[in-house]
Order: structure tokens, then C-alpha cells, then sequence
């Protein structure tokens, strides 16, 4: 019996595991009531009696190597484990396959500005919670104008002096306030009226305001800028028409179309059959927003510009419902898998 306990003992030296399986059979094999440990205590009284306490030492040795290496190999298992961790995952890679994706608004909006920095914009930011001066006095809009109806607006109940922004043009005013001459400068943004929701209209959706302004500036100017945004934008073929306009804003001003794509001109409900979508209003800076924001107006002058994000990315994306852009509708949202 002596040589079978020097066996075991050998034999569990000798053990090694790769795996949390191989783990388990090592202790069913020697550790657990069924193994061969306690199966050598059943052998004690088969020992002639002046052995009996010799052979027990020696069991009890074994038992205690046994669980010592146990403990060695649960370690070793776990350094396995933690090493291997280490080895295979960088937490700064990319992931291959990403979780999520870039909701169609953002890549829009991504993808107005890249086209406009490429021929010198920045991109300025302004204030969502704004003034009346700042949403519409300087902007040329007098008190009491109808024109102000035109923008549903949002006002703070206790103080009606404080809006929350109709449009990213009062980005304009605080961007001509801050900084003089010369400007080139869009500014994306969150703006809020206060309209029913449907498919074509939101309460909240998105703008980019765009404004140039510089010494000799010309519609010529606004014209190649637009022209070349839209053929970025919509692909080279596109064709652009200026429609004279109203804003308070600029003077003159106009409203940009394309072409419709959707159905090749020959008259959809997107282009309401007219062959034409709307993309942005534009125009020359009027005189009086250049001077209430102390620009000389007849040194400098100005564009300006101003669109619909949701607008864009629904001609560029072929959407028809504005709601989907806010139901995060998993279905909707994982056809835009467009991580860069
Ligand atoms: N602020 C206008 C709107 O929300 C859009 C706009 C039109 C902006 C003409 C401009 C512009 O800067 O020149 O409807």
C-alpha cells in the first residue's frame, strides 16, 4: 500500500490543467469524498497495526499535497486566464464590428460640415436658450412684425424676453458680436418651434447656419458657395435654382432648390410635382443686421445661409416620415451602420 501511496503522490505532482474542466476532474480524481484520498483511509484497516501509523501520516500527507496543489493549479488557471486577457484584447482598437451606429442626423450633419470646411468655413456654436435681441431684434425683425409669426415660437413663460431659438441664425449675431470681420463660419445646431408634430414637421430638429462676411462679398460669392455645397452634397449632376425670397435677415434673399432626384423631375410628392425641392434660404446680409451687431456695412458685407438638416439628410437618404429621425426605431436606425 505504501508503493500506491508514493504512486498518487507522484501522480499528483505531476498534474497539470489547462481548463477550468481539467480542474474539476483533478479534484473529483483526488480531493472530492469519491476520490482516491479518502478511498486510502478505507485501506487503514487492512494495515498490519504497526504500520497503521506510519501509513496514516502518510495518507494525511498526501491529502494536504493534494489540496496545496490544488490550490497551485486554481492559481495558475487564474494567471492563465488574466495573461491570455491581456494578450488578446487592446481596449483601444476600433472594434471590427461595431455596436450602434451613427444616426442619420449626425452623419448629415458631419457631412455638410466636412464639405463646408473644405473651402475654409469653421464651425462656430451658439446658445440653444436665447434672447429676443439675439433670435430676432438684431436680426432685423421689428417688434410687433408679422414676420415673427412666421416662426412658431417657444417663449419662458415667466420671462417672454427669453426664447428658445427658432432658428441657428442668432449663431450670427453672437458670432458678429463677438468677432469682426472677416467671418466664415457655419454653425450646426438644435432649434425648437412650436408646431404639431407630423411627417413633415417637428417641434425640435436641426439647422446649419452658414455667414460669410468680408470686404467686397458679393451674391456672385453666395452663389458659387451654395453651388458647390449642392453638388458635394447631392452628386455632380445636380442642379441648383435661386428663387427670390423674403428673410428680415438679408437683401435680397432667395431660396436655394435642387433638382428633384427622387423622381428625375418628372413630378413626385416629395417635390410636390414641381420637379424642385427646397434646400436652404439665403441670401446678402441686410445693412441694418451688420450694423446692430457694430459692423460697418459700408465697408463690409456679407452672405448668409441657413438649412434644414432633417430636410437634407430626407433627400439624401430617401426618407418620407420626420418622425422616424426620433422614434429610435432599431429597424430604422441599424440601416445606418455608417461608422467611419
Ligand atoms: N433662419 C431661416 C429659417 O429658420 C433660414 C435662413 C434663411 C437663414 C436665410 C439664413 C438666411 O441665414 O440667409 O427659416
Amino acid at each position: 500500500m505504501f508503493g500506491k501511496v508514493k504512486e498518487i503522490v507522484e501522480e499528483i505532482k505531476a498534474s497539470s490543467v489547462n481548463t477550468k474542466e481539467d480542474l474539476e476532474k483533478y479534484r473529483l480524481k483526488f480531493i472530492s469524498k469519491k476520490g482516491v484520498i479518502p478511498s486510502l483511509f478505507q485501506h487503514l484497516k487492512d494495515i498490519p497495526d504497526n504500520k497503521k501509523k506510519e501509513f496514516g501520516q502518510a495518507v494525511n500527507e498526501v491529502k494536504q499535497i493534494a489540496q496545496e496543489k490544488f490550490k497551485s493549479l486554481v492559481e495558475q488557471l487564474e494567471k492563465a486566464s488574466g495573461t491570455s486577457e491581456t494578450l488578446d484584447f487592446d481596449l483601444t482598437l476600433p472594434a471590427e464590428d461595431p455596436i450602434g451606429s451613427i444616426h442619420p442626423i449626425s452623419a448629415t450633419r458631419n457631412n455638410i460640415i466636412d464639405v463646408f470646411k473644405r473651402i475654409g468655413f469653421n464651425v462656430a456654436d451658439g446658445p440653444e436658450i436665447e434672447d429676443d435681441w439675439h433670435n430676432f431684434t438684431a436680426l432685423n425683425f421689428p417688434p410687433d412684425h408679422p414676420a415673427r409669426e412666421m416662426q412658431d415660437t417657444f417663449f419662458i413663460r415667466k420671462n417672454p424676453d427669453i426664447v428658445l431659438r427658432t432658428h441657428t441664425s442668432n449663431v450670427q449675431i453672437r458670432l458678429m458680436g463677438k468677432q469682426g470681420p472677416p467671418i466664415r463660419s457655419i454653425m450646426p445646431g438644435r432649434v425648437f418651434r412650436n408646431e404639431a408634430i407630423s411627417a413633415r414637421a417637428h417641434c425640435i430638429f436641426h439647422q446649419v447656419e452658414g455667414l460669410f462676411v468680408d470686404e467686397n462679398v458679393s451674391f456672385k460669392d453666395l452663389k458659387a458657395t451654395l453651388y458647390y455645397f449642392a453638388k458635394e452634397m447631392f452628386g455632380k449632376e445636380t442642379k441648383i435654382r435661386f428663387r427670390p425670397s423674403y428673410f428680415p435677415f438679408t437683401e435680397p434673399s432667395a431660396e436655394i432648390d435642387i433638382n428633384c432626384f427622387i423622381c428625375g423631375g418628372e413630378g413626385c410628392n416629395i417635390c410636390k410635382y414641381t420637379g424642385w425641392v427646397e434646400i436652404a434660404g439665403s441670401g446678402m446680409v441686410d445693412p441694418n443686421v451688420l450694423e446692430s451687431c457694430n459692423i460697418d456695412s459700408e465697408k463690409y458685407t456679407g452672405f448668409a445661409f441657413g438649412m434644414g438638416i432633417e430636410r437634407i439628410a430626407m433627400l439624401k437618404y430617401e426618407i418620407k416620415d420626420l418622425r422616424l429621425f426620433t422614434e429610435n426605431d432599431i429597424r430604422f436606425l441599424s440601416q445606418f451602420k455608417t461608422v467611419p
